[in-house]
């Protein structure tokens, strides 16, 4: 199976997925990964695992709807390039118009920094903290056209503690990512999840 991993930033999710999908021979290749933003720190991570990289930079499209449209369409065009079975967003801060995510409809995942339904958009744990909640985590989904909604895979929950501050419970919940993600990932390539509605459902075993 081949697996394109879409990034922004820095990548930490998606250096999980790689090793991961190294260290525990997954029936699946990383076949590109891709940013929206040409400084993105996680490409020379990829490129230094001998990973095939590229930029969609959306800046120069500019803003409003049709450029938002134009850029999904260039991006469209260069993960499919690669003949992804997989889309991975790992930390891709772009919202993606109906066309995109209606195209990859079933094999594009998402992790997103709180347990759906609750806190969907940004600055998930800050709100968590001021929301006095007692836990917080991480939702790895399936992509739908609604932002931060989509059939829910897996979620990772953690106590917020006394004292926490927005980076604390950041570091807290992203080291359950890096665990999270790449379970989620190789059960998809494995065959093991069935989207079933609004949910999944995981088949066990080698089917
Ligand atoms: C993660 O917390 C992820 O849940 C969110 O953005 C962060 C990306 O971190 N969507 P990284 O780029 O994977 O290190």
């Amino acid at each position: 199976k081949n697996i394109v991993i879409l990034i922004s930033g820095r990548g930490s999710n998606m250096e999980a997925i790689v090793k991961a999908c190294a260290a525990e021979g997954w029936p699946a290749r990383i076949a590109a990964v891709i940013s929206n933003r040409p400084e993105a720190g996680g490409l020379a991570f990829a490129q230094s695992h001998g990973i095939a990289t590229a930029v969609v930079d959306h800046k120069p499209f500019g803003k409003g709807d049709a450029a938002r449209a134009a850029f999904d369409a260039e991006l469209q065009r260069v993960i499919d390039g690669f003949a992804p079975d997989l889309v991975v967003l790992a930390g891709f801060m772009r919202i993606l118009t109906p066309g995109f995510t209606g195209h990859y409809a079933g094999r594009m995942l998402n992790i997103h920094p709180s347990l759906l339904p609750a806190f969907t958009g940004l600055h998930t744990h800050q709100r968590a903290i001021e929301a006095g909640c007692r836990v917080a985590g991480a939702t790895v989904h399936f992509v739908t056209a609604e932002l931060d909604h989509g059939p829910i895979v897996a979620q990772a929950v953690v106590p917020v503690l006394d004292g926490d501050d927005e980076s604390a419970l950041a570091a807290r919940v992203l080291s359950h990512e890096h665990r999270m993600y790449p379970s989620a990932v190789r059960w998809f390539v494995e065959g093991r999840l069935v989207i079933d509605g609004a949910r999944v459902r995981h088949r066990d075993g080698e089917s």
